[in-house]
Protein backbone atom coordinates (compact mmCIF):
# COMPACT_ATOMS: atom_id res chain seq x y z
CA UNK A 1 0.00 0.00 0.00
CA UNK A 2 1.08 3.86 -0.76
CA UNK A 3 -1.40 5.24 0.95
CA UNK A 4 -1.89 4.89 4.85
CA UNK A 5 -4.39 7.32 6.28
CA UNK A 6 -3.61 5.63 9.64
CA UNK A 7 0.03 7.32 9.20
CA UNK A 8 -1.57 10.70 10.25
CA UNK A 9 -3.07 9.26 13.52
CA UNK A 10 -0.19 7.72 14.69
CA UNK A 11 0.16 9.33 17.71
CA UNK A 12 -1.29 12.46 19.73
CA UNK A 13 1.26 15.34 18.13
CA UNK A 14 0.22 14.10 14.35
CA UNK A 15 -3.02 13.95 15.34
CA UNK A 16 -2.58 17.68 16.76
CA UNK A 17 -1.10 18.38 13.60
CA UNK A 18 -3.63 17.01 11.94
CA UNK A 19 -6.66 18.27 13.08
CA UNK A 20 -8.83 20.28 11.11
CA UNK A 21 -10.87 21.76 14.00
CA UNK A 22 -9.92 23.28 17.12
CA UNK A 23 -12.34 24.74 19.62
CA UNK A 24 -11.31 27.99 20.91
CA UNK A 25 -12.23 29.81 24.22
CA UNK A 26 -13.64 32.64 22.08
CA UNK A 27 -15.56 30.71 20.15
CA UNK A 28 -17.77 29.68 23.34
CA UNK A 29 -21.32 31.27 24.90
CA UNK A 30 -22.08 30.46 28.22
CA UNK A 31 -25.97 30.86 29.01
CA UNK A 32 -26.48 32.44 32.48
CA UNK A 33 -29.70 32.32 34.45
CA UNK A 34 -30.95 35.50 36.45
CA UNK A 35 -33.38 35.49 39.01
CA UNK A 36 -33.92 38.53 41.06
CA UNK A 37 -32.76 39.15 45.02
CA UNK A 38 -29.58 38.29 46.77
CA UNK A 39 -27.66 34.85 48.02
CA UNK A 40 -29.45 32.59 45.22
CA UNK A 41 -28.27 29.89 43.50
CA UNK A 42 -30.56 27.18 42.91
CA UNK A 43 -29.72 24.23 41.31
CA UNK A 44 -31.80 23.37 37.48
CA UNK A 45 -32.59 19.85 38.20
CA UNK A 46 -33.67 19.06 34.68
CA UNK A 47 -30.28 20.88 33.21
CA UNK A 48 -27.76 20.15 36.32
CA UNK A 49 -24.84 22.16 34.65
CA UNK A 50 -26.75 25.53 34.81
CA UNK A 51 -27.83 27.48 37.74
CA UNK A 52 -30.76 30.05 38.28
CA UNK A 53 -28.36 32.99 40.24
CA UNK A 54 -29.48 36.39 41.88
CA UNK A 55 -26.74 39.40 40.92
CA UNK A 56 -24.28 38.20 43.25
CA UNK A 57 -23.46 34.93 41.90
CA UNK A 58 -23.84 35.88 38.50
CA UNK A 59 -20.80 38.15 39.01
CA UNK A 60 -18.76 36.02 40.50
CA UNK A 61 -19.79 33.64 37.66
CA UNK A 62 -18.73 35.84 35.25
CA UNK A 63 -15.47 36.49 37.67
CA UNK A 64 -14.49 32.31 37.48
CA UNK A 65 -15.18 31.88 33.54
CA UNK A 66 -12.76 35.35 32.95
CA UNK A 67 -10.37 33.13 35.11
CA UNK A 68 -10.20 30.40 32.26
CA UNK A 69 -10.50 33.44 29.61
CA UNK A 70 -14.35 32.39 28.99
CA UNK A 71 -16.12 36.16 28.37
CA UNK A 72 -19.04 35.91 26.56
CA UNK A 73 -22.40 35.69 28.07
CA UNK A 74 -26.11 35.50 27.03
CA UNK A 75 -28.11 36.30 29.96
CA UNK A 76 -31.84 35.42 30.36
CA UNK A 77 -34.26 35.97 33.35
CA UNK A 78 -36.68 34.18 35.39
CA UNK A 79 -39.14 36.40 35.90
CA UNK A 80 -41.66 35.92 38.85
CA UNK A 81 -45.46 35.38 37.61
CA UNK A 82 -46.38 38.49 39.48
CA UNK A 83 -44.61 40.54 36.73
CA UNK A 84 -46.02 38.49 34.15
CA UNK A 85 -49.07 40.36 31.64
CA UNK A 86 -50.39 39.88 28.42
CA UNK A 87 -48.36 42.56 26.75
CA UNK A 88 -45.03 41.89 28.41
CA UNK A 89 -44.55 45.32 29.74
CA UNK A 90 -42.11 44.64 32.38
CA UNK A 91 -39.71 43.75 29.74
CA UNK A 92 -39.26 47.31 29.50
CA UNK A 93 -39.69 48.88 32.81
CA UNK A 94 -37.21 51.16 34.50
CA UNK A 95 -37.27 49.40 37.40
CA UNK A 96 -36.58 45.69 34.87
CA UNK A 97 -34.19 43.78 37.60
CA UNK A 98 -32.81 42.10 34.22
CA UNK A 99 -31.97 45.46 33.11
CA UNK A 100 -30.55 46.68 36.25
CA UNK A 101 -27.94 43.28 36.53
CA UNK A 102 -26.93 44.24 32.84
CA UNK A 103 -25.83 47.77 33.91
CA UNK A 104 -24.22 46.34 36.97
CA UNK A 105 -22.32 43.51 35.15
CA UNK A 106 -21.07 45.73 32.76
CA UNK A 107 -20.07 48.72 34.75
CA UNK A 108 -17.80 45.61 36.83
CA UNK A 109 -16.93 43.65 34.00
CA UNK A 110 -16.62 46.34 30.75
CA UNK A 111 -14.64 44.18 29.15
CA UNK A 112 -16.93 41.06 28.46
CA UNK A 113 -19.69 40.92 25.40
CA UNK A 114 -22.83 40.62 27.03
CA UNK A 115 -26.09 39.15 24.93
CA UNK A 116 -29.69 39.70 25.68
CA UNK A 117 -32.81 37.51 24.80
CA UNK A 118 -35.68 39.31 23.01
CA UNK A 119 -38.52 37.81 23.25
CA UNK A 120 -41.95 38.42 25.12
CA UNK A 121 -42.31 34.64 26.72
CA UNK A 122 -40.06 35.36 30.11
CA UNK A 123 -42.53 38.24 30.85
CA UNK A 124 -45.98 36.91 29.42
CA UNK A 125 -48.71 35.61 31.22
CA UNK A 126 -49.95 33.62 27.72
CA UNK A 127 -46.19 31.98 27.88
CA UNK A 128 -46.16 32.81 24.27
CA UNK A 129 -42.98 34.59 22.75
CA UNK A 130 -45.51 37.20 20.76
CA UNK A 131 -48.75 38.74 21.63
CA UNK A 132 -51.82 36.29 22.30
CA UNK A 133 -55.59 36.97 21.08
CA UNK A 134 -57.76 34.46 20.59
CA UNK A 135 -55.37 32.06 20.72
CA UNK A 136 -53.58 33.47 17.92
CA UNK A 137 -49.84 34.91 17.83
CA UNK A 138 -50.40 38.04 16.50
CA UNK A 139 -47.04 39.38 14.37
CA UNK A 140 -46.87 42.67 13.61
CA UNK A 141 -48.53 43.82 16.85
CA UNK A 142 -45.70 42.22 18.97
CA UNK A 143 -43.06 44.18 16.68
CA UNK A 144 -42.76 47.20 18.82
CA UNK A 145 -43.06 45.91 22.11
CA UNK A 146 -39.87 43.53 20.62
CA UNK A 147 -38.40 46.81 19.31
CA UNK A 148 -39.07 48.92 22.94
CA UNK A 149 -37.71 45.74 24.47
CA UNK A 150 -34.46 46.03 22.97
CA UNK A 151 -33.66 49.62 23.25
CA UNK A 152 -34.18 48.79 26.53
CA UNK A 153 -31.58 46.49 26.63
CA UNK A 154 -29.32 48.52 24.64
CA UNK A 155 -29.72 51.10 27.19
CA UNK A 156 -28.75 48.76 29.95
CA UNK A 157 -25.30 47.98 28.37
CA UNK A 158 -25.99 45.08 26.54
CA UNK A 159 -23.41 45.01 23.64
CA UNK A 160 -25.55 42.71 21.28
CA UNK A 161 -29.36 41.93 21.65
CA UNK A 162 -31.02 38.48 20.66
CA UNK A 163 -34.40 38.02 19.06
CA UNK A 164 -35.54 34.60 19.90
CA UNK A 165 -39.16 35.13 19.17
CA UNK A 166 -39.30 34.46 15.24
CA UNK A 167 -41.94 37.09 14.52
CA UNK A 168 -41.51 37.95 10.87
CA UNK A 169 -39.95 41.46 10.19
CA UNK A 170 -38.41 41.86 13.85
CA UNK A 171 -34.80 42.11 12.76
CA UNK A 172 -35.56 44.97 10.38
CA UNK A 173 -37.52 46.84 13.22
CA UNK A 174 -35.34 46.22 15.90
CA UNK A 175 -32.56 47.72 14.00
CA UNK A 176 -34.46 50.86 13.08
CA UNK A 177 -35.52 51.33 16.95
CA UNK A 178 -31.61 50.65 17.69
CA UNK A 179 -30.84 53.28 15.38
CA UNK A 180 -33.02 56.17 16.16
CA UNK A 181 -32.19 55.44 19.66
CA UNK A 182 -28.19 56.24 18.77
CA UNK A 183 -27.41 52.36 19.24
CA UNK A 184 -25.63 52.08 15.83
CA UNK A 185 -22.65 50.24 17.91
CA UNK A 186 -25.17 47.48 19.56
CA UNK A 187 -25.46 44.15 17.31
CA UNK A 188 -28.36 42.24 16.62
CA UNK A 189 -27.81 37.95 16.81
CA UNK A 190 -30.81 36.51 15.48
CA UNK A 191 -31.89 33.48 16.33
CA UNK A 192 -32.94 32.87 12.19
CA UNK A 193 -33.44 29.01 12.20
CA UNK A 194 -35.51 28.44 15.31
CA UNK A 195 -37.11 25.03 14.84
CA UNK A 196 -39.69 24.08 17.13
CA UNK A 197 -37.99 21.50 18.94
CA UNK A 198 -38.83 19.20 22.14
CA UNK A 199 -35.09 20.05 23.70
CA UNK A 200 -36.08 23.05 25.33
CA UNK A 201 -37.90 21.62 27.70
CA UNK A 202 -34.89 22.13 30.93
CA UNK A 203 -34.66 25.80 29.65
CA UNK A 204 -38.40 26.28 30.16
CA UNK A 205 -38.30 24.48 33.59
CA UNK A 206 -35.28 26.92 34.49
CA UNK A 207 -37.43 29.89 33.30
CA UNK A 208 -40.91 28.98 33.80
CA UNK A 209 -41.45 29.96 30.44
CA UNK A 210 -43.49 27.45 29.31
CA UNK A 211 -46.79 28.42 26.92
CA UNK A 212 -49.62 28.14 28.71
CA UNK A 213 -51.74 26.65 26.26
CA UNK A 214 -50.83 25.48 22.72
CA UNK A 215 -47.31 25.21 21.25
CA UNK A 216 -45.31 27.86 19.43
CA UNK A 217 -45.73 25.78 15.71
CA UNK A 218 -46.80 28.93 13.81
CA UNK A 219 -43.68 30.72 14.93
CA UNK A 220 -40.49 28.73 15.26
CA UNK A 221 -39.78 26.06 12.45
CA UNK A 222 -41.03 22.99 11.29
CA UNK A 223 -37.65 20.54 12.36
CA UNK A 224 -38.26 18.71 9.23
CA UNK A 225 -37.22 21.61 6.71
CA UNK A 226 -34.14 22.67 5.30
CA UNK A 227 -34.29 24.75 2.35
CA UNK A 228 -36.91 27.43 4.77
CA UNK A 229 -33.63 28.33 7.11
CA UNK A 230 -31.91 29.65 3.97
CA UNK A 231 -34.66 31.91 3.42
CA UNK A 232 -35.09 32.69 7.07
CA UNK A 233 -31.43 33.60 6.89
CA UNK A 234 -31.84 35.85 3.45
CA UNK A 235 -34.74 37.77 5.72
CA UNK A 236 -32.56 38.23 8.79
CA UNK A 237 -29.56 39.35 6.71
CA UNK A 238 -31.62 41.73 4.70
CA UNK A 239 -32.36 43.49 7.58
CA UNK A 240 -29.35 44.09 9.74
CA UNK A 241 -28.84 40.97 11.38
CA UNK A 242 -25.18 40.49 12.60
CA UNK A 243 -25.35 36.61 13.05
CA UNK A 244 -27.78 34.71 12.50
CA UNK A 245 -28.39 31.33 14.83
CA UNK A 246 -29.19 28.12 14.41
CA UNK A 247 -30.92 26.82 17.13
CA UNK A 248 -30.92 23.55 18.24
CA UNK A 249 -27.38 22.60 17.09
CA UNK A 250 -26.57 19.23 17.64
CA UNK A 251 -30.04 18.14 15.42
CA UNK A 252 -29.29 20.12 13.04
CA UNK A 253 -25.50 20.51 11.64
CA UNK A 254 -27.14 20.03 8.38
CA UNK A 255 -29.02 23.55 8.83
CA UNK A 256 -26.12 25.12 10.56
CA UNK A 257 -23.19 23.54 7.37
CA UNK A 258 -26.11 25.33 4.68
CA UNK A 259 -26.35 28.71 6.36
CA UNK A 260 -22.26 28.69 6.59
CA UNK A 261 -21.64 28.08 2.79
CA UNK A 262 -24.50 30.08 1.50
CA UNK A 263 -23.75 33.41 3.45
CA UNK A 264 -20.61 35.41 4.60
CA UNK A 265 -21.97 36.12 8.15
CA UNK A 266 -20.58 34.89 11.47
CA UNK A 267 -23.24 31.82 12.20
CA UNK A 268 -23.98 31.23 16.03
CA UNK A 269 -25.49 28.05 17.02
CA UNK A 270 -27.04 26.94 20.23
CA UNK A 271 -26.72 23.72 21.62
CA UNK A 272 -29.85 24.02 23.62
CA UNK A 273 -30.45 22.65 27.25
CA UNK A 274 -32.01 19.04 26.12
CA UNK A 275 -29.40 18.49 24.45
CA UNK A 276 -26.75 18.89 27.14
CA UNK A 277 -28.95 17.45 29.31
CA UNK A 278 -29.24 13.93 27.36
CA UNK A 279 -25.49 14.05 28.22
CA UNK A 280 -25.48 14.69 31.45
CA UNK A 281 -28.36 12.13 32.29
CA UNK A 282 -26.42 9.43 30.14
CA UNK A 283 -23.12 10.08 32.28
CA UNK A 284 -24.79 10.41 35.37
CA UNK A 285 -26.11 6.71 34.80
CA UNK A 286 -22.37 6.01 33.72
CA UNK A 287 -23.33 5.16 30.30
CA UNK A 288 -21.39 7.95 28.76
CA UNK A 289 -18.11 9.79 29.81
CA UNK A 290 -18.66 13.32 30.00
CA UNK A 291 -15.49 14.97 29.28
CA UNK A 292 -15.31 13.22 25.85
CA UNK A 293 -18.95 13.09 24.86
CA UNK A 294 -19.08 17.24 25.62
CA UNK A 295 -15.68 17.76 23.49
CA UNK A 296 -17.37 15.26 20.48
CA UNK A 297 -20.59 17.43 20.56
CA UNK A 298 -18.89 21.02 20.52
CA UNK A 299 -16.53 20.08 18.29
CA UNK A 300 -18.86 18.99 15.59
CA UNK A 301 -21.05 22.03 15.77
CA UNK A 302 -17.76 23.63 14.90
CA UNK A 303 -16.93 21.67 12.42
CA UNK A 304 -20.55 21.59 11.10
CA UNK A 305 -19.06 25.90 10.36
CA UNK A 306 -20.76 27.28 14.06
CA UNK A 307 -18.46 30.30 14.51
CA UNK A 308 -19.82 30.90 17.82
CA UNK A 309 -21.59 28.01 20.18
CA UNK A 310 -23.83 28.92 23.05
CA UNK A 311 -23.49 26.20 25.25
CA UNK A 312 -24.07 25.34 29.23
CA UNK A 313 -20.69 23.51 28.63
CA UNK A 314 -18.38 26.58 27.80
CA UNK A 315 -17.08 26.55 31.15
CA UNK A 316 -15.94 23.46 31.64
CA UNK A 317 -14.74 22.95 27.94
CA UNK A 318 -12.81 26.99 28.53
CA UNK A 319 -11.04 25.16 32.00
CA UNK A 320 -10.17 22.22 29.41
CA UNK A 321 -8.54 24.17 26.57
C1 LIG B 1 -37.51 31.59 24.11
C2 LIG B 1 -36.21 30.85 24.21
C3 LIG B 1 -36.12 29.46 24.35
C4 LIG B 1 -34.77 29.15 24.45
C5 LIG B 1 -34.05 30.36 24.35
N1 LIG B 1 -34.97 31.40 24.19
C6 LIG B 1 -37.16 28.41 24.50
C7 LIG B 1 -38.40 28.49 23.75
O1 LIG B 1 -38.46 28.92 22.60
O2 LIG B 1 -39.39 28.07 24.34
C8 LIG B 1 -34.25 27.75 24.64
C9 LIG B 1 -32.83 27.56 24.98
C10 LIG B 1 -32.50 26.22 25.53
O3 LIG B 1 -33.30 25.25 25.50
O4 LIG B 1 -31.37 26.08 26.02
N2 LIG B 1 -37.54 32.89 23.73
Amino acid sequence: MQIRPRRNRVSPSIRGLVRETKLHVDDLILPLFLVEGEGINDQISSLPIAKRQSLDHILSEIKSCLNVGLRHFILFPAIPESLKDKTASYSYSSDNFYLKAASAIKEKYPNITLISDVAMDPYSSDGHDGLVKDGKILNDQTLPILARMSVAQAKAGFDIVGPSDMMDGRVGVIRDALDEANFQDVGIMSYTAKYASAFYGPFRDALDSAPKSGDKKTYQMDPANRIEAIREAELDIAEGADFIMVKPALHYLDIISDLKSSFDIPIAAYHVSGECSQILAAAKLGWLDLELAMHEAVTSIKRAGADCILTYFAKEIAKSL
